[in-house]
Parts: C-alpha cells; structure tokens; sequence
C-alpha cells in the first residue's frame, strides 16, 4: 500500500481512503447491505488502507454507525475522519451550519456513534454563508485541547475563498473536493488552493459515482428510484456527459487489459500519478469492490498512457 502524510500533521494515511458515502445505506439503492459494509472495512484494513471518511450526514448517522461497529477493536489500526456542518434532522429543512453550537453538539454524535474518543480528522463539510471562519477554527482548536479531535480539515472550497482562508495557512490538512476523470474541471482550483493552504487534496467521486469502473454502458444506467444516481443532478450518467464518459471508460478498459487491472484500479491509478500528492476516496458496497479499488496502488501508469487518459477526459 503507497501511503502519505497529510500536510502540518503526523497522520500517514494510504494514498486509498475508504468513502463512507454508501455506507450511509440512504438513496444509494438496495444493494447496500450493511455485514458486506463491515466486512469491506475488514478487507480494506487486510490490504493496508488505513484511512476511512465519513459524515454525520451520512444516512443521518448510519454510516458513522456502521464504521464505528466495523473498526471496534482495531481503533489503533486506523485513521478516521469524517465532518460537519450539515444541519440534518428528520422532517426539517437541511441547511448548512459551522456555528460554534453545532459544531460542538456534532463531534459529541460522531465520537459516540464512531465508538471512539477521539477523531483523527474532522473536515467543514460547506462553507455555511454565515458563520465567520474565525469563530470555527477557534471552535476546532477548542476540540483540539479537548483530544476530541486531532487534526482539522476542509471540503467543498471555491477558489473565492482563498484570501480569507489564507490567514489560516498551515492549520487545516486536508481539502476535499470532486475529481476525478469524469470530474475534471475543480482541477486548477483544488491544485492552486492545496498549494496555497498547505493542505493534502483528497478527491471525491473519484470513480465518478461508479461510472469509471466500466460496469455501465448506455444501456443499463436506468437506476431505480431509491438511486441517487437515477436523478440528472447526478450528471456522470445521463446525456452528453454519459457519452463522453463512456468514450472514456472505452480507453480504461483497454489500459486495464495492458495492465492486467480492474478497470476501476486504472482510473484510481490516474489521479495517484496526475495528482501526486493526493488522497483518493472510493465509496464501496462490498469487500470484492474493495480488492478492485487497492489494486490501484503500487504501480504507475506510462507517461504516454496518463497523457491519453488526460487527452480523453480533458
Ligand atoms: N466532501 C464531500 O462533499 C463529499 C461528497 C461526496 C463524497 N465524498 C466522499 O468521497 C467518497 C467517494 O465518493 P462516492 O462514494 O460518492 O463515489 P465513488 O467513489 O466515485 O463511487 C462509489 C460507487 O462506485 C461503485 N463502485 C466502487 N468501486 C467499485 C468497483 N471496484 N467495481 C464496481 N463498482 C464500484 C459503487 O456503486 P455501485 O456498485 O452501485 O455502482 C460505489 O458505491 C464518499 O464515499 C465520501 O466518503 C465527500
């Protein structure tokens, strides 16, 4: 397993992060099982990858539920990191909050569902329009001197926020945001904030929802209701997006059969070696998508076929 240390911290995490989305069980279908879940955990943790994201969001708790269940014992093995400031409750609007008070009442839900005291790395999920960042970062490092939390990070950033963010240079870690090689167009933004904040780029639907992993084609994306993927906001799958994508899956396919890979591992591959310093997050349903997904360390794609995929996909 290749790992890294997240910028201004002594986390070394695999470069391969286990996405706790799916986890959530919610709009993600019905294939999502919760043992598959926990023995995903298992299997990743037998491969080396350490690392494992969640969010209270997540299903309203779920997946910090089931995560917590499946690290229990192996706390020591392990690097959790999940977020906050999706102000969630049954039957109320959803709306964003980095207030003080809810980033407080958040962290105690999390440490308890993830059967923990501590947290490696607690992540602002949005900014939420209001709260000044002062107030949250000093809300964090609060939970710091508790040993509630070790490390903070972010998610989500427009390159808008930089000036005010840059004040705090070398206190966050990480920086989540979508990419991948259906996703390409956060690119110089996550590469100019990562560079400017001091902080470790971690990218989210890195398969692209699932498209990359070349299991669909134009004829079986028709997702049932209880998908979120079935929705157009979900645009890796539908229209002119889904043939674009397509075309690029196309090239994964035949890489992987140079490789000898999983078509998922060559698209993992990509952003490990066109994004050198990051940290890619794969969601998973199951332990075999996991033993997919790891076979995208340890090797490096030819100059001339990342410059292909970087063609295909620009
Ligand atoms: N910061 C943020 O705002 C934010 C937003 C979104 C996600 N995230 C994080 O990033 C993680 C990754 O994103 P994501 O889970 O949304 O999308 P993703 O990793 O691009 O795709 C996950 C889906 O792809 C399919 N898949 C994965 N590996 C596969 C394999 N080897 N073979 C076949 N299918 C495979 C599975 O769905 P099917 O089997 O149903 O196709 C899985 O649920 C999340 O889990 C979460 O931790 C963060």
């Amino acid at each position: 397993m290749e790992y890294i240390r997240l910028k201004n911290s002594d986390l070394l995490v695999s470069r391969l992060c286990m996405g706790g989305c799916p986890m959530g069980r919610y709009d993600w279908g019905s294939d999502v099982v919760e043992n598959e879940l926990i023995d995903a955990v298992h299997c990743a943790i037998d491969c080396g990858v350490n690392f494992f994201d969640t969010a209270d969001t997540y299903g309203l708790g779920q997946s910090e539920e089931t995560l917590g269940k499946a690290v229990r014992g192996r706390r020591d093995k392990v690097v959790l990191a999940s977020k906050f400031g999706v102000h969630a409750k049954r039957g109320t609007p959803t709306f964003y909050d980095n207030s003080p008070a809810w980033i407080r009442r958040s962290i105690d839900g999390t440490l308890r569902r993830l059967g923990t005291d501590y947290l490696d790395l607690y992540q602002m999920h949005y900014r939420d329009g209001k709260t000044p960042l002062s107030e949250m970062v000093d809300t964090l490092e609060e939970l710091k001197r508790e040993g509630k939390i070790r490390y903070y990070g972010l998610s989500n950033l427009h390159i808008g926020d930089r000036d005010e963010l840059a004040a705090y240079k070398g206190r966050f870690v990480s920086l989540q945001d979508e990419y991948s090689l259906a996703q390409r167009k956060n690119e110089a933004d996550i590469l100019q904030l990562s560079r400017e904040l001091q902080v470790t780029p971690m990218t989210w639907g890195s398969l692209g929802q699932g498209i990359l992993t070349g299991k669909y084609h134009r004829g079986n994306v028709n997702f049932k209701a209880g998908d979120r993927r079935s929705r157009e906001i979900y645009v890796n799958f539908h229209g002119e997006k889904l043939l674009k994508n397509l075309k690029i899956v196309e090239v994964l396919k035949e890489l992987a059969q140079q490789y000898q890979k999983p078509v998922s591992a060559v698209a993992i591959r990509f952003i490990l070696d066109y994004l050198p310093e990051s940290v890619v997050l794969c969601g998973v349903k199951r332990p075999a998508q996991m033993l997919d997904n790891v076979q995208g360390c340890d090797w490096t794609l030819r100059r001339e076929d990342v410059e292909r995929l970087a063609a295909v996909s620009a």
